[in-house]
This record gives structure tokens, sequence and C-alpha cells, in this order.
């Protein structure tokens, strides 16, 4: 039996808790700054519980899993390799590239094994893209799109923190891209719109944003990305070529509507409504190979400095936007 520990049991916490619960072979302590939480959760699950993390470190877990909020993140996953655990953090790893970077050399420098969660790596539909180009299926790949769209904003609280649209939500597109291609952003070009609820105006976010990204093989890709779609959660990933394109999320709970000639028996529905249900069986996966890796079974499926790249591309994005102009990586890159 592995005891894996998890700190943050809030709403993607107490799902990754559940799903760690049930993988064969897997015990599972929390933790939470609200104790109560913890307690709560545990009991539910009929797992244990640690009054903090400190006494979750002490439980000689083989693992640690972070679901804290992002600015929690940095002191955790330190508390975590200096106890010579292994650890999962969620994305993104910090909330600015150069925070991420003190954490991508701090793990270095003490030999940390941390896995950031980014889950579409999980997905069948990305893994499935990702063979396609990497057994030459596609031919010469010139062109990528990719896009998250969210049913409707989160609060506005939310917003506030949420560091911008690009780093919360096309950060995912970023990684994707990065992951299934093999190739590095060399520059952007992004912009952002504001139609909708005033608090994005007002947090200097977009609740819609685009960013075409040159690639270093000088593929073109274009990332969009919307709080307002009120069909439902869309999340695809089409990669074209010479010989053919191929595309993620194109099954039958893509909120899509062809109209015009097409014979309506497909997307057959129900539309997805959010990132739990589409992503569902990736975040057991991802959890899965966390497991396989804490135990020396697999290699890191995703790095830090992986996280790191994403991340730059998104601030890239930020500047491309806010100075309404063409942004290499090489500006935003430490
Ligand atoms: N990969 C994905 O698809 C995905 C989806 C959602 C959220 N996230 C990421 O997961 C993280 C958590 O997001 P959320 O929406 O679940 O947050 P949340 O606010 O719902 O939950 C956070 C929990 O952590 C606890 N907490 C806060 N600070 C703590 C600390 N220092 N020590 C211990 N516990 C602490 C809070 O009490 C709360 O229970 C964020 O970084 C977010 O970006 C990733």
């Amino acid at each position: 039996m592995t005891l894996m520990g998890l700190v943050g049991v809030g709403r993607i916490g107490a799902f990754h808790a559940a799903t760690l619960h049930a993988l064969p072979d897997v015990e599972v302590v929390v933790a939470d700054a609200q104790a109560g939480r913890a307690e709560a959760l545990a009991g539910s699950l009929g797992a244990r519980w640690a009054p903090d993390v400190g006494a979750l470190l002490r439980e000689g877990i083989a693992g640690l899993v972070i679901a804290t909020p992002t600015g929690s993140h940095a002191e955790l996953i330190d508390r975590g390799v200096a106890n010579g655990t292994p650890v999962f953090c969620e994305k993104p790893v910090a909330d600015t590239g150069a925070r991420s970077l003190e954490i991508v050399k701090s793990v270095d420098k003490h030999g940390g094994r941390v896995q950031i969660g980014f889950q579409r790596r999980f997905d069948a539909g990305y893994a499935a893209v990702r063979a396609e180009v990497g057994r030459g299926a596609l031919g010469r790949v010139h062109t990528l799109r990719g896009q998250t769209c969210d049913p409707a904003p989160p609060p506005a609280a939310y917003i506030a923190t949420s560091g911008g649209i690009f780093k919360d939500c096309s950060v995912h597109d970023f990684d994707a891209i990065r992951w299934v291609t093999g190739r590095e952003v060399l520059s952007v070009f992004a912009a952002g719109s504001q139609g909708g609820e005033p608090f994005f105006a007002a947090s200097g976010d977009a609740d819609t944003a685009a960013a075409l990204l040159r690639l270093d093989d000088d593929a073109l890709a274009t990332v969009t990305a919307t709080r307002y779609h009120g069909a439902g959660y869309a999340v695809t990933l089409e990669v074209q070529g010479t010989g053919g394109t191929v595309g993620a999320g194109f099954d039958d709970r893509l909120p899509l509507r062809p109209v015009g000639d097409a014979d309506g028996t497909w997307p057959r529905g129900p539309a997805q409504t959010s990132f739990m249900s589409r992503f569902h069986e990736a975040y057991v996966r991802e959890l899965q190979a966390f497991v396989d890796f804490a135990e020396g079974r697999i290699d890191n499926p995703c790095t830090v400095g992986d996280a790191l790249e994403a991340l730059y591309v998104a601030e890239a994005c930020d500047l491309s936007r806010a100075e309404n102009r063409p942004v290499t990586l090489a500006e935003v890159r430490r």
C-alpha cells in the first residue's frame, strides 16, 4: 500500500483526494489550512487527515499533492523537497515567471522531484494527437489551433487573483502545443476583449482572448479563450500538416452546433459543462502517473521547467496585449 499526502481540499483538491483514494493500492491522508475541511473530507472518504502540512510530512508519505491556491505553491514545494518527498503541484507553479524560475532553481539545487499538473498531457485525445505528430503521420506540421472556452465566468474575486486569462486558461494550450509538437515558442502577438461584466476591465483582464504563436520551426498556432461560451465547456486542439489534420476534443460532448448541410448526427451531446467532467479520466491518469513517478517507476511526465516555459508564453501574451505589438519569448525569458 502506498500512502500519499494531499494538502488543500478545495475545489480541485477534494476531487484529487477522492481520485487518489480510489486508486488501487493507494491510501491518502489530507490536510488543509482550515483543518475542519480536511477532517470532513477524510470522514466522507473514509481516509485519514492531519492537522497541518508538517504533520502530513511526518506521516512518512510517498508523495505530496499540492492543491492549494497558487500563491502558496512555492513554499509548499520547498517543504516537500526539503523533506525529500516527491511532489505533485497543481498548475501554475507560481504567478510570475520570475517566481517560477526561483522554484526551478531551488528544485534543481536540492535534487527535488516535482511534477506539475497539466492534465491535458493525460487526455487520450491530446496523447493520440501527439503520437500522430511523433510518427510523422501529418507530414510537415505548419498550423495548430487550440481553444479553451468556459461556459460562464468565475466570480469577480477569482478573476482579481487569477493572473489573467492567458495564465489561467490559455496556459494549458501553451503547454499542450509545446508537448504535442516538441517545439518551443519564439514569439507571440496577442489581443483581448472586455465585452462582458465590468469586473474584467476593473482587474485589467480580458474575458475573451486570442494569441498567434510562431514556433521555432516556423509553424503557426492560434490559441483562443473565452469566459462566455454559454453552450458549454469547449477544449480542443487541431494540428494540421502537409499530410492532413488531426484533432483532440471533437467528440459527442463538444458544444458545437454544425449548421447548413450537417445531418445532425454529430455531436450528439450532452455538452460538457466543466473541466471536472471533461478531464475526469485525464486527472485519474495524471495522479496514477504521479504515484508511479513517486515510486520511481516512470520519469517525470511534466517538470517545473515545462511549467516555467508555458508561463513565459503567457507572460509574453500579456505584454503583447498591453503594448499591442509582437513580443519575442527572449523579452520575457530570464
Ligand atoms: N489543472 C486544472 O485543471 C486546475 C483546475 C482548477 C484549479 N487548479 C489549480 O489548483 C489550485 C487550487 O485551486 P482551487 O480552485 O481548488 O482552490 P480553492 O480555493 O477551491 O481551494 C484551496 C484550498 O486550499 C486551502 N489552503 C489555502 N492555503 C493553504 C495553505 N497554505 N496550506 C494548506 N491549505 C491551504 C484552502 O483552505 C482551500 O480548502 C490553484 O493553483 C488552481 O490554479 C487547476
